[in-house]
C-alpha cells in the first residue's frame, strides 16, 4: 500500500503530528475525561460521539463507526488516498520525501493533481503580480471605487489578467511548464490553428481555494459592462462546483469562533462582508447549494443566516435550499434584504454595527417560508401545490420535534388537517439516504469474540505486561483467527520495539466489525485501575481457556454420541481415555 513512501518518513509525520490538532482543522474538539469530542464531520448527529485520543493517535465515532489514525482521518474526509495523505501532512510538518519514491501510477494521477495546484499557484502569483503593477492602476482604482481595503484585496490575493491573448500562456512557456497541464487547469484553451489562447482576460481575478489552502479554481470579473459578467474556471480533477465554497479556508476559523456563517451567492458580496468586519461568511458563487455545502458548512457550524433577495429566483433558491439545510440539521436564519439590494450594498450601506444588528434580529428560515411565501399565495390552486410541497417539506425534516411543530404550524397556515398532513408526511419514503444515520448497533451482530477482544484490548492498554503474557501461551486458546493473528502481531510489535503503538495496529486492520469494537474499546475510559491489571488478565486468560476447553469438550461428547449411536466400541473408548485427558489438562492448566 505504502511501498514506495519509505517506513521512517511515515515514522517521522506520525511523531511529529498531532491527531488533536490536525482533526481540529475540521472539527470543534472538547476535552472529555482521557478524549476529546466533538460533532462527527462523517455522519450527521446532533450530540457528539466524535472521540478523539491523543494518547494514541486514533479517532472513533461511537455514533457511525468510523475511525483510524491520522491518515486515515485525512484520507476519508478530503476523499483522497493514502499517499496523498501522506503527502500532505508531510508539507505541513516540514518532512521531506524524495519523488523517486512514488510509484509510476501513482505518480502519474498524483502529479496531475499536485501539477494543477502548482500552475493554479503559479497563475495567481502572476495575476497578482500584475494588479500591483503599472498595467493594474486602473483595477486597483476600481476596487477602491467598490471599497474594498488593502488587506482584504492582499488576503483574498485577488489579481489581474490583462486584456491580451496569450499573456499568461506566454508567462507558463518562459517558466518551461507543461501547457497540456494549463491547459488542463483550464487557464488556456487550444486554438484550432494549434497554440492556445488565454481563458481569461482584461478581467478582476478572484483565486479559488479549497479548505486544504490550495488554490483550485478562479473566477473572474470583467471590468465594466459586458458578457459574461463572471467567467470561471471549468471543473477539474482538483475542482467540483458544488463541493466548494468560496472563502472557506480563510472564514472557518472565524466561523467556528463565532459559531455561525453567513450565507452569500457572490465574491464580492463574501469580500466586502469581510471589509466591513464581518468575518463569518462564506460564499456559493452563484450556483445552487448542495448537500456538500451543506455537509461542508456542518463542520465548522451548525447556524447559518442566509443573506436573501426576495425575488423570484430568491424565493425558488430558499424552497430548494431550506430543505437541504433542514435535512443537514442545519438552523437557518434570513436577513430579507430591501429591494435590489445584494449583500454587497447591504453591507456598505449599514457597516459592521448595521449589519450585526440585522443578523442578531434575522428570523428563522422555515418561519419565513411559512409566513411569508406559504402565506403569499391564496388562490385554490396555488393552495393545491404549496400542500404537495409543504409534504414533500415535511418529510425531509429529520428531526422529530422540528417536524410536528413544522406539521402545526403549516395546518393552520394552510388550513389543512393536521392528522391528514401527519398521515401523508408518514408515506414519503424517508429522506437522505445517501447520508450514513447511526449504527452503533449494526456490526453487533458480527461476531467477534468478547473474552478475546477485551484481552487484545489489555494488550494495548498494558504493553509493559506483555512478555510475561505471552509466555502464557494464551493466545493458542483464542477460537477468533483474527483476534490470534492480531494477538500474535501485538507480541511481536513490542518484542520489535519494546512498545505497541494502537493508531499503527488499527489502521492496519481493515474496515469492519473487529476494527470498530476494537477502537471502541481503546476509545471508551480506561477500563481498569493499574492495580488489578494483572488480575484482570489472569482472569480473562482463566475464562478465554475455560471456553476453549468447554468447546473441545461439546465437540468431544458429539463425536462420543454418534460412536455409540454406531456401536463403535473402540472410537468409544478412545474418545473417553481422550475426555478424561482433557479434563485433567483442564485442571492443570485452567485452574
Ligand atoms: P451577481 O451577479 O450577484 O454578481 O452574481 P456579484 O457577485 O454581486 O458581482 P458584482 O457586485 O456585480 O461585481 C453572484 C455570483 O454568481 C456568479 C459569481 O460567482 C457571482 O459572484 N456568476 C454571476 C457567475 O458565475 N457568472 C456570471 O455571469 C454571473
Ligand atoms: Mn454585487
Amino acid at each position: 500500500m505504502n511501498s514506495y513512501i519509505p517506513e521512517d518518513k511515515i515514522e517521522e509525520i506520525k511523531s511529529r503530528a498531532n491527531i488533536v490538532d490536525l482533526v481540529s482543522e475540521y472539527v470543534t474538539l472538547k476535552k472529555a475525561g482521557r478524549n476529546f469530542v466533538g460533532l462527527c464531520p462523517f455522519h450527521k448527529e446532533k450530540t457528539p460521539s466524535f472521540t478523539v485520543n491523543s494518547e494514541k493517535q486514533i479517532f472513533y465515532c461511537f455514533g457511525c463507526g468510523e475511525g483510524g489514525n491520522i491518515f486515515t482521518f485525512l484520507m476519508k474526509i478530503n476523499n483522497i488516498s493514502f499517499s496523498e495523505a501522506v503527502r500532505n501532512l508531510a508539507g505541513k510538518l516540514g518532512v521531506v520525501i524524495a519523488t523517486r519514491h512514488i510509484s509510476a501510477n501513482e505518480k502519474k494521477s498524483l502529479s496531475i493533481r499536485e501539477g494543477l495546484k502548482q500552475v493554479n499557484l503559479a497563475a495567481a502569483g502572476y495575476f497578482s503580480k500584475n494588479l500591483f503593477s503599472e498595467a493594474g492602476r486602473p483595477v486597483r482604482e476600481y476596487l477602491k471605487k467598490r471599497g474594498l481595503k488593502d488587506s482584504v484585496i492582499k488576503e483574498f490575493n485577488l489579481g489581474y489578467a490583462a486584456n491580451e491573448w496569450t499573456n499568461l500562456g506566454d508567462f507558463f512557456k518562459r517558466e518551461n511548464i507543461s501547457l497540456k497541464l494549463v491547459e488542463e487547469a483550464g487557464l488556456i484553451i487550444p486554438r484550432k490553428s494549434g497554440g492556445f489562447y488565454d481563458r481569461f482576460r482584461g478581467r478582476l481575478i478572484f483565486p479559488i481555494e479549497d479548505i486544504g489552502g490550495n488554490i483550485v479554481a478562479f473566477g473572474g470579473r470583467i471590468l465594466g459592462d459586458g458578457e459574461p459578467k463572471y467567467l470561471n474556471s471549468p471543473e477539474s480533477p482538483i475542482y467540483v462546483k458544488g463541493k466548494n465554497l468560496y472563502g472557506l479556508n480563510r472564514t472557518k476559523d472565524d466561523i467556528r469562533k463565532n459559531d455561525y456563517v453567513i450565507l452569500v451567492e457572490g465574491y464580492f458580496d463574501l469580500l466586502s462582508l469581510r471589509n466591513s468586519g464581518i468575518f463569518s461568511v462564506v460564499a456559493t458563487l452563484g450556483t445552487a447549494v448542495t448537500r456538500d455545502h451543506v455537509d461542508l458548512i456542518r463542520r465548522y457550524t451548525r447556524n447559518l443566516v442566509v443573506m436573501f433577495d426576495p425575488d423570484e429566483g430568491g424565493i425558488s433558491a430558499i424552497e430548494r435550499s431550506l430543505k437541504l439545510f433542514l435535512e443537514g440539521n442545519l438552523h437557518t436564519k434570513v436577513v430579507v434584504l430591501p429591494d435590489g439590494h445584494d449583500p454587497d450594498e447591504y453591507a456598505k450601506k449599514l457597516g459592521r454595527e448595521g449589519l450585526s444588528e440585522a443578523v442578531a434580529h434575522s428570523q428563522s428560515m422555515v418561519d419565513y417560508y411559512i409566513e411569508e411565501i406559504m402565506g403569499s399565495r391564496k388562490t385554490f390552486e396555488d393552495n393545491l401545490d404549496l400542500t404537495e410541497a409543504a409534504i414533500s417539506f415535511i418529510s425531509s425534516i429529520g428531526d422529530v420535534i422540528q417536524r410536528n411543530l413544522f406539521i402545526k404550524r403549516v395546518s393552520e397556515k394552510l388550513n389543512i388537517d393536521q392528522e391528514l398532513l401527519k398521515r401523508e408526511t408518514n408515506r414519503k419514503p424517508k429522506p437522505r439516504t445517501d447520508l450514513k444515520e447511526d449504527v452503533s448497533g449494526k456490526w453487533k451482530s458480527e461476531k467477534v469474540d468478547a473474552l478475546e477482544l477485551s484481552f487484545i484490548h489489555m494488550m494495548l492498554e498494558y504493553p509493559h505486561k506483555l512478555p510475561e503474557i505471552a509466555n502464557g501461551g494464551i493466545l493458542d486458546y483464542f477460537t477468533s483467527e483474527d483476534l490470534k493473528r492480531l494477538g500474535n502481531i501485538l507480541k511481536q510489535s513490542y518484542g520489535k520495539n519494546g512498545d505497541i503503538s494502537a493508531s499503527d495496529i488499527v489502521s492496519g486492520l481493515e474496515d469492519g466489525a473487529l476494527k470498530k469494537r476494537l477502537l471502541k474499546l481503546i476509545m471508551s475510559e480506561s477500563p481498569y485501575d493499574v492495580t488489578v491489571v494483572d488480575k484482570i488478565f489472569a482472569d480473562l486468560a482463566k475464562r478465554i481457556k475455560q471456553k476453549w476447553y468447554k468447546k473441545k469438550h461439546i465437540r468431544l461428547k458429539r463425536e462420543l454420541i454418534k460412536a455409540q449411536e454406531m456401536d463403535d466400541r473402540k472410537s468409544c473408548s478412545m474418545l473417553l481415555v481422550e475426555k478424561q485427558r482433557l479434563l485433567t489438562e483442564e485442571r492443570e492448566k485452567v485452574f
